[in-house]
């Protein structure tokens, strides 16, 4: 039974919905203590993005306990000032040399439609698991390059390394097997990038094993970007075309826009974004003791970033739990940019590294997924929804249409 006096984010129910919890911290203010995570969960949108653009007084010191085992050196979002700048830089244009030319996105099009071909052989099919994991797995080994006979050995390492950085509790047997994964995916990078450096092809492993030394990237620095990369773009790429196929089947009108015009298709993934942001929480810890709102929070705490309760925050957002395809406050033209009105994407010095190719990813396979949504529906309880830190579909089911 919820406690209704103090919300909490550790209980069952947050991680089946946590939007009526977050409503209820709401009423307490905009700055709530949840006692039992010991966090001061930001709720409101203003204040999000304010603590998110303060790295000074917000830092992100606690991945050095929580990723730095696992990923094995420190990754952009531990650092700043110019080191920052610099290694963002180099990967931002190593990303554009690899997947913003003619070859990436053709190759994402091939990719889902023979997802697509190979699910219209059944009259019913969990999505997540035919269309959305695959596809995210392969746009993003193909954007590092990981070889096609890689990519299923990889899997289970990636996730004991999700679960090592995002779960709260586990026993001491999971964690030496969480690092024990994490070691092999560790060396398999090293390989690649060694094997990169002595012939090179066109991916970012390539690009960074070339050009990332002169950013003053070492090599154990590119293995933890490239396993970063791998989690950060793969987990929120699959959550989100899959929110993107169940709101457009779920709404008659959505489904005749993108399908009738698909200059919509932009505005579609926007709202989408706002509404079912996959990354929920960004955990900062206080450098110094700040006041946020006239709440004071001592040095060293922990302050929940609330992402999925900012943007549903109703004094930003009309009518804030409904999709609109053409909100006025959720402008498509700067949503992919650091100054965005939804805060999907983060805020500030870490805004996101990968928002423009994610735009770039996941129009491409939505539009080439529309063809093939006229023959399917959405059988009863289609979608079952889960996590608090990310969070999204873990089931879409859908049936053939009669
Ligand atoms: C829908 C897709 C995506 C969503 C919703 C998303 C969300 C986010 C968020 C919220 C942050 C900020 C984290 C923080 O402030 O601590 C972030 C940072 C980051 N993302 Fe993404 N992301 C997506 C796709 C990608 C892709 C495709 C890539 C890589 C190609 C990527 C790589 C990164 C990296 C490396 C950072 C850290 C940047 C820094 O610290 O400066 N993401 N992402």
């Amino acid at each position: 039974m919820p406690n209704f006096d103090s919300p909490t984010l550790l209980c069952d129910e947050a991680l089946r919905d946590p939007y009526p919890i977050y409503r209820r911290m709401r009423e307490k203010g905009p700055v709530y203590h949840d006692h039992l995570a010991d966090a001061w969960c930001i709720l409101d949108f203003d204040l999000v993005r304010d603590v998110l653009q303060d790295s000074n007084g917000f830092s992100s010191h606690h991945l050095a306990d929580r990723a730095e085992p696992v990923l094995g050196a420190r990754v952009l979002a531990q650092m700043t000032g110019a080191e920052h700048d610099e290694k963002k830089a180099v990967t931002m244009r190593g990303i554009a040399a690899t997947a913003m030319d003619g070859y990436y996105l053709p190759a994402i099009e091939r990719v889902v439609k023979s997802l697509w071909e190979e699910i219209g052989t059944t009259r019913r099919t969990e999505l997540v698991c035919d269309l959305a994991s695959p596809f995210a797995t392969e746009v993003t080994s193909a954007l590092l390059g990981i070889d096609a006979q890689w990519r299923r050995k990889i899997l289970p390492w990636n996730r004991s390394v999700v679960e090592f950085i995002t779960l709260l509790q586990q026993t001491p047997d999971e964690r030496s097997r969480r690092l024990a994964d994490a070691g092999y995916f560790r060396a398999f990078s090293l390989n690649l990038i060694e094997s990169r450096r002595r012939s090179p092809r066109h991916d970012l492993v390539s690009y960074l094993a070339e050009r990332g030394s002169s950013a003053g990237l070492t090599d154990d620095e590119i293995v933890a970007l490239a396993l970063n990369i791998f989690l950060a773009a793969s987990e929120p790429l699959d959550k989100t075309l899959s929110y993107l196929v169940h709101e457009t089947l779920r709404t008659p009108t959505l489904y005749e826009a993108v399908t009738s015009d698909s200059g919509n298709i932009p505005q579609m993934l926007t709202e989408t974004l706002r509404l079912h942001p996959p990354v929920q929480i960004i955990p900062r810890i206080t450098v110094g003791s700040q006041d946020i709102a006239g709440t004071k929070i001592p040095d060293g705490s922990t302050v929940y970033c609330m992402i999925g309760a900012a943007n549903r925050d109703p004094s930003k957002f009309s009518d804030p739990d409904k999709f609109i395809l053409a909100r006025r406050e959720n402008s498509v033209r700067k949503a992919f940019s650091p100054s965005a009105d939804h805060l999907a994407f983060g805020s500030g010095l870490h805004f996101c590294i990968g928002a423009m190719l994610a735009r770039r990813q996941l129009e491409t396979a939505f539009q080439a997924s529309l063809p093939y949504l006229a023959g399917w529906q959405l059988s009863k309880d289609a979608l079952v929804e889960h996590g608090l830190y990310t969070r999204g579909p873990t089931e879409l089911v859908l049936e053939k249409r009669k």
